[in-house]
């Protein structure tokens, strides 16, 4: 019956498996890989209408966008979970990305006053406070000074604060997508400060957008003088308005609350100013009713994004399952796999690139036979440290918090290929 070899590598049992799903007349999951050459497929036979006519010129796109075919590659909001849309969120399509590169038009977006459209040319940064020579730079003066570019992942504290009293949002895109992960280029923060010079009793610095928030948080000066960055470029060209042109922070492995965009100063103090941003908002409440400060490092976290609710699996025999890791600490030095909730593990293969604060990405490769999986991912970084499970996070935090929900995220795969968020108990 089979005319064609199939592919060198494709398994005795994926074979076996997808004739047993065409004998079962299961609709929409067949193997794609072992071909169907009982009719000729005429997308093979028939000259198509994009080799009868000529494309584009070359005058049509002077700035590229996505093909038309991947329209639903977009973010999203919630709308319930706002008042207002200029104070509010939207969520990384994680599901629909490759590699550890966020695009720029996909990086989530979080705002408390909207999106301050700035003129490079009228943007200044005050330095003040407890220094030598209070400065003002503008825009020219920071390009003018030596820079770096790095890549970093941005987490929201609040990324997955939906789902600390249990699943809640059907997609890794808004359980996990507040997050992105892009290189920066800018100037270390260091050399700014150094030209201002520090008085001996400087210990922290304030940050504050020049946003119609005016959003400013407490940054401890040790982090400020180690490894932050002003940054004016992402992915190689000018900030994005959302993601704060021409100036944002860039505060590597720390809350993304911290990382303000639009920055107009920076002020050098001895304590910290208690703002809004560090006392209402961005803190724990525990068990015991006490309320914890200073959260900042963002600790190690992954998720599968591939099978997830947005991403079915298609095909029985071979799949590939793909997910995201990153760590605040350092890099991520191994990720686990289970498809049974947690039962049996297996590592994951790590590929590209592996940095410093920086997304990561895994692979799975492995046959499906329809069976209902369960399916997790947990990080380890190079402290050592392991992504817990919710259950372990909430007998250290209770369940009153909202930020820095780092546990083990389970997707509950049924026989049709279709996921829903779950939770074990
Ligand atoms: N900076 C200013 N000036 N105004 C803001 O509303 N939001 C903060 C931070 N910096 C914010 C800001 C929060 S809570 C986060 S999570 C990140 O920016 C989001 O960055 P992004 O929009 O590039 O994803
Ligand atoms: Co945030």
């Amino acid at each position: 019956m089979q005319k064609h070899r199939p592919p060198g590598n494709l398994s005795r049992r994926a074979l076996l498996s997808a004739a047993a799903a065409a004998g079962a007349g299961l609709a929409g999951v067949r193997s794609g890989l072992a071909g169907e050459a009982a009719k000729p497929d005429p997308l093979i036979t028939e000259v198509q209408d994009w080799q009868r006519y000529l494309g584009d010129g070359v005058d049509k796109r002077p700035y590229g966008s996505p093909s038309k075919f991947e329209k639903h590659v977009i973010r999203r909001d919630v709308s319930w979970l706002t008042a207002s849309a200029e104070s509010s969120v939207n969520f990384t399509p994680l599901h629909e990305l490759d590699g550890i590169i966020t695009p720029s038009g996909l990086c989530f977006e979080r705002h408390h006053g909207g999106v301050a459209e700035i003129d490079p040319a009228k943007h200044r940064l005050m330095i003040n406070g407890l220094v030598d020579k209070p400065l003002v730079f503008t825009m020219d003066d920071i390009k003018r000074m030596p820079r770096t570019s790095r890549i970093h992942f941005l987490e929201c504290a609040a990324n997955s604060g939906m789902e600390w009293r249990g699943a809640q949002l059907n997609g890794c895109q808004f359980t996990h997508g507040m997050v992105h992960n892009v290189m920066y280029t800018g100037v270390p923060l260091k050399v700014l400060l150094e030209e201002a010079g520090l008085r001996p009793n400087a210990m922290w610095l304030m940050l504050e957008g020049g946003d119609a928030s005016g959003m400013n948080r407490s940054l401890p000066l040790e982090k400020g003088l180690n490894d932050v960055l002003l940054a004016f470029a992402m992915n190689g060209e000018a900030l994005r308005p959302e993601q704060g042109y021409p100036l944002r922070a860039v505060i590597p492995g720390w809350e993304g609350n911290l990382w303000v965009k639009w920055l107009r100063r920076i002020e050098v103090g001895d304590q910290p100013w208690q703002t809004r941003e560090e006392t209402s908002k961005y803190t724990d409440l525990l068990a015991d009713g006490r309320s914890r400060k200073h959260t900042f490092v963002m600790d190690a976290k992954s998720v599968v994004t591939n099978p997830s609710p947005q991403a079915p699996l298609k095909y029985r025999g071979r799949n590939v399952l793909s997910g995201f890791a990153w760590s605040g600490r350092g890099t991520v030095t191994r990720v686990d796999v289970s498809l049974d909730g947690g039962r049996n593990w297996r590592t994951a293969r790590i590929d590209g690139p592996v940095l410093d604060k920086s997304m990561t990405r895994f692979y799975l490769d492995f046959d499906w036979g329809g069976e209902e999986l369960m399916v997790q991912s947990r990080a380890m970084d190079s402290t050592g440290y392991v992504q817990p499970a919710k259950s372990e996070l909430r007998k250290v935090r209770g369940v009153n918090s909202i930020y820095h929900n780092n546990g083990i995220q389970t997707w509950l795969v049924r026989g049709n290929g279709e996921s829903e968020n779950v939770e074990l108990g």
